[in-house]
């Protein structure tokens, strides 16, 4: 069980696999004001690193699941390295329906929602596994200007302008589920150059590296088109961000 080859090459050097960067995972850590010993789940966790800091800098107890084998072992030596690999556990598998044993005080989902089938069915989820008064994360993108073209969505990765709303819909998309918004912190067009930019040198490396792989004409095509696409499409059409919110 794995997920796409793509992304393990051209995100295997990165920590953050979203478009914020440190920076921004300590605003939202210390925006959360965590108790010691909170629970924290985070269904695609990646490479760990937002529950491996928390637990450094906030003393959480955190549970990831994620269905990248790479990501997973990455986040398992994060944990080491920042010497959190007992409070820390990281799971290799798929997240759908994962429902933790023990309920938490916060339960994410940061740039994952198609786990459950969108950002309504990922917050049912999450719901599942949080104590009454716990907190969801989800972390989502949205549009910054809409699209003028279902081509300019293309461009960005979207399958269609409807796949995303502007910010102000995303926020009264929550209102409607009977959530309070009671946090966020927003990614930046420097933090989205942080997310792909990183994988433009990851896959020149990787070319020199594996030269005669059967991906690397695929590879080699994207290090060629995706600078251009990053900056004519997603760095203008698309924001990110993480929304804290707690039920009614
Ligand atoms: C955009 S990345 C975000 C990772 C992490 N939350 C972060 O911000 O660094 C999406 C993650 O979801 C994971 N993923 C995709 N489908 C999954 C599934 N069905 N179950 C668990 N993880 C999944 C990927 O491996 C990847 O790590």
């Amino acid at each position: 069980m794995d997920i796409p080859r793509i992304f393990n090459v051209t995100e295997s050097a990165h920590r953050i696999h979203n478009p914020f960067t440190p920076d921004k995972l300590a605003t939202l850590g210390a925006a959360l004001r965590l108790e010691p010993g909170t629970r924290v789940l985070d269904l695609g966790s990646g490479s760990g690193e937002m529950l491996c800091t928390w637990a450094r800098d906030y003393d959480i107890i955190g549970t990831g699941v994620d269905m990248s084998r790479l990501f997973s072992d990455q986040a398992k030596r994060r944990a080491e390295e920042l010497g959190v690999a007992d409070r820390v556990e990281f799971i290799h598998g798929d997240a759908a329906g994962y429902v933790a044993d023990e309920k938490v005080g916060v339960a994410a989902c940061v740039g994952a929602t198609w786990i459950g089938g969108g950002v309504a069915g990922t917050i049912a989820l999450l719901t599942k596994s949080l104590s009454s008064n716990g907190i969801i994360l989800i972390g989502e993108p949205y549009w910054r200007q809409l699209p003028p073209t279902e081509d300019v969505a293309k461009g960005c990765g979207a399958r269609s302008i409807s796949d995303f709303l502007l910010l102000p819909e995303l926020v009264a998309s929550f209102d409607n589920l009977n959530l309070d918004l009671v946090e966020m912190v927003l990614a930046n067009q420097d933090g989205w150059d942080r997310y792909e930019a990183a994988k433009w040198l990851t896959m020149r490396r990787w070319l020199e590296e594996n030269p005669d792989d059967d991906f690397a004409k695929e590879i080699r095509e994207r290090l060629t088109s995706e600078p251009r696409r990053h900056v004519a499409y997603t760095r203008e059409y698309l924001g990110w961000g993480v929304f804290a919110l707690m039920a009614r």
